[in-house]
């Protein structure tokens, strides 16, 4: 865990990982939500199409069976030999009922007619002359020739009209006794969830639900003298339900007789034809009892299932039951978990990657940082030299580049604190050293100077003279010394920067040095009196001015300029026309002891003189030069010694390191 963690890297990147994963994840999940509502939404209005053409289909078969039906009645009334028969048999020839029969078993034989069918031939009162049943398995029954079918409605409606009617028929149980049907008809009801507790039809149960075709038979005068029956049994049949879900393609078909399943390929919870189950009261209060069609979803038996029922009619447009199609909701369901359970799946592997995508991305974008983070860890260890590499212009580039300028600022000014330690160090020593040397020097000088009074030889003279001359030199760098060593104490008072310049300036304009030198003033007449100590100021002053004249060789000038710096204090300009300072040289300038005088003429002690006593009054000392242009030290000193050291507004930094 550890390990993954750390490979994870930083809580930066971490939190960008997370950031990264989430949005993924929330995007997806919102798409998923949305592509699984537009699919659902469109498999169901699918599904509802499917069904309502399943319900077209459906209707299509039921009006081609009602036709067949009454096509056999229709063509068996017209039969010239049945013409004939009719009489004599109806009123007991046997020949003649023979021939009845013969063309009843014919149309039966030839039209291969599956399912439960009955075609009986009967008298003017409806009594049945010659009839058979063929049963679902092929098998013809026995010949029934005797029984009243008087009492069916269809019939008695056909006499009346004297027409030819097919219609969908409750067949009454009496008169399916009478041709052998009752038993097959019979259907135990079964208590269904969701079905109203009476039936629709008392008679659901014991009678029958037919397709009934009645064609009346004349006599050529044109008298009615018979008719021949056909039907279709609906109970316990299922060869239509049957043929229609093989041929068309549907989930599942049912017909109802009233509310009560007769023949149907629904299934119950053992796998059974639900025959004897019933319809959902919304189903039955819509279809039966308004005889309108009912579309949608709808309890069947046991599950849900998408739906279309459509209402049967008798030949009174009576509503005798209905026509249904549907198909079950759990299999349009699956289709859509699959679906879902994909997306899922595909969701999550987005969301995986865009993770796995996310690591070197944040570790791209946390890089700079975490380089930073260490370049700042190694700083604050003391390692001075540490720089980072920012890339580009982004806000991070510019946090790495003020990062190095810290380092570099930061370096400098412990560059300089070193510098000023050693310096004070030095100092001590010199001093003592100078103290030491001072007075037995002074005695030297003392003593040859005498001397040289008194000699006369001349070769003897020019030894002591030289003696003299060592013995001043050495007195001088002892003098830079003490003074070098004395700049840790300043002697603060009210100091007027123009009348010291002017002291100086007179002490030193005497000299050889200064005799082909012009100098130039331009003082600020607004410059504020400053709180600093006369003498020292008095020799950095000296030193900067003897520097310019020992670098000017031909005739040159020297410009002593001041002004009043914004930040409280004030600024100093010393500027020769001299020979300059070399690049190289620059760097050192400010070092105890360097000099790029000839031995004997310098002692490398003036600038880190100025220098102390410029820091020692908080002060910024800096140079410009160029090699044979000429050379400007710029001094800078706060007006009150407590104000803080003020910064060269537009300078560049000290080269004094
Ligand atoms: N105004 C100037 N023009 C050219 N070079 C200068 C100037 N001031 C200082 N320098 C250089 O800086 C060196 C150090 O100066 P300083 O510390 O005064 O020692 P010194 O004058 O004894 O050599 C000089 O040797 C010289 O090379
Ligand atoms: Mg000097």
């Amino acid at each position: 865990m550890r390990k993954v963690i750390g490979w994870l890297g930083g809580h930066l990147q971490r939190l960008q990982i997370v950031s990264f994963s989430l949005i993924a994840a929330l995007t997806l999940t919102l798409n998923t939500i949305v592509v699984a509502r537009i699919l659902r939404d469109y498999l169901a209005q699918a599904e509802d199409e499917r069904v309502s053409r399943d319900m077209d289909l459906a209707r299509e078969f039921y009006r081609l069976k009602q036709e067949e039906i009454a096509g056999i009645s229709h063509r068996l009334s017209l039969d010239s030999s049945i013409l004939q028969s009719l009489l004599p048999g109806a009123s007991g020839d046997l020949t003649a009922k023979r021939h009845i029969d013969e063309q009843i078993t014919n149309k039966i034989t030839v039209l291969a007619l599956g399912g439960t069918h009955l075609i009986a031939v009967l008298d003017k009162d409806s009594e049945i002359i010659i009839g058979r049943v063929l049963e679902p398995d092929g098998t013809l029954s026995e010949l029934i020739t005797s029984g009243s079918l008087e009492p069916l409605p269809i019939l008695r409606y056909s006499e009346q009209q004297d027409l030819e009617v097919a219609a969908t028929e409750v067949f009454p149980v009496a008169l399916l006794d009478l041709v052998g049907l009752a038993g097959q008809a019979k259907i135990t009801l079964i208590d269904t969830p969701q079905a109203n507790p009476n039936p629709f039809d008392i008679r659901e149960g014991s009678a029958g639900l037919a397709l009934v075709g009645i064609s009346p038979i004349h006599d050529p005068a044109g008298q009615r003298i018979g008719s021949v029956l056909s039907a279709y049994l609906f109970n316990n049949d299922f060869t239509l339900v049957d043929r229609i879900r093989t041929i068309a393609g549907i989930d599942t078909v049912t017909i109802f007789f009233g509310d009560l399943r007769v023949s149907t390929n629904v299934p119950n919870e053992q796998g059974e034809r639900a025959v004897g189950t019933r319809v959902s009261q919304a189903v039955r209060e819509r279809v039966l009892e308004l005889g309108e069609d009912y579309v949608g979803r709808a309890f069947v038996v046991n599950e849900w299932y998408i739906t279309r029922y459509v209402p049967l009619t008798d030949h009174l447009d009576q509503v005798v039951g209905s026509l249904y199609v549907g198909a079950r909701v759990s299999v349009f369901e699956n289709l859509v978990r699959t679906f879902n359970s994909r997306v899922t799946l595909t969701a999550t592997i987005c969301i995986i990657l865009a993770g796995l995508v996310a690591i070197p991305t944040a570790r791209f974008i946390t890089r700079p940082i975490t380089e930073l983070v260490q370049a700042n860890q190694r700083l604050a260890q003391g390692e001075m030299s540490v720089r980072v590499a920012p890339k580009g212009s982004g806000e991070l580039a510019l946090l790495g580049r003020s990062f190095n300028r810290m380092a570099s600022n930061l370096q400098e000014t412990q560059d300089q604190l070193l510098h000023k330690e050693r310096l004070a160090s030095m100092g001590q020593l010199a001093a003592g050293v100078a103290h030491e040397i001072n007075n037995p020097l002074g005695t030297i000088l003392l003593f040859s100077t005498a001397l040289k009074r008194e000699l006369s030889s001349e070769s003897q003279l020019q030894d002591l003279k030289t003696i003299i001359q060592e013995a001043t030199r050495c007195k001088n760098i002892v003098s830079d010394l003490l003074n070098f060593a004395r700049q840790q104490e300043i002697l603060a008072q009210p100091t007027d920067v123009h009348a010291l310049l002017d002291e100086v300036l007179s002490n030193v304009e005497a000299q050889p040095a200064f005799e082909h030198i012009e100098i130039q003033r331009r003082y600020d007449s607004d410059l504020p009196v400053i709180e600093a100590d006369p003498n020292q100021l008095q020799q950095v002053f000296a030193n900067l001015l003897n520097n310019a004249a020992e670098a000017i060789e031909a005739p040159g000038t020297i410009t002593l300029q001041t002004a009043r710096v914004v930040a409280g204090g004030i600024e100093i300009q010393i500027q020769d026309t001299g020979c300059g300072i070399s690049e190289e040289h620059l760097k050192h300038i400010f070092t105890p002891f360097f000099t790029t005088k000839p031995f004997g003429k310098g002692t490398g002690l003036g600038l880190s003189i100025v220098y102390g006593i410029i820091k020692m009054h908080r002060g910024q000392i800096w140079v410009k030069s160029e090699a044979g242009k000429g050379t400007t030290f710029f001094i800078t000193l706060p007006i009150r010694r407590e104000m803080h050291p003020i910064q060269p507004a537009s300078q560049p930094a000290e080269s004094d390191s």
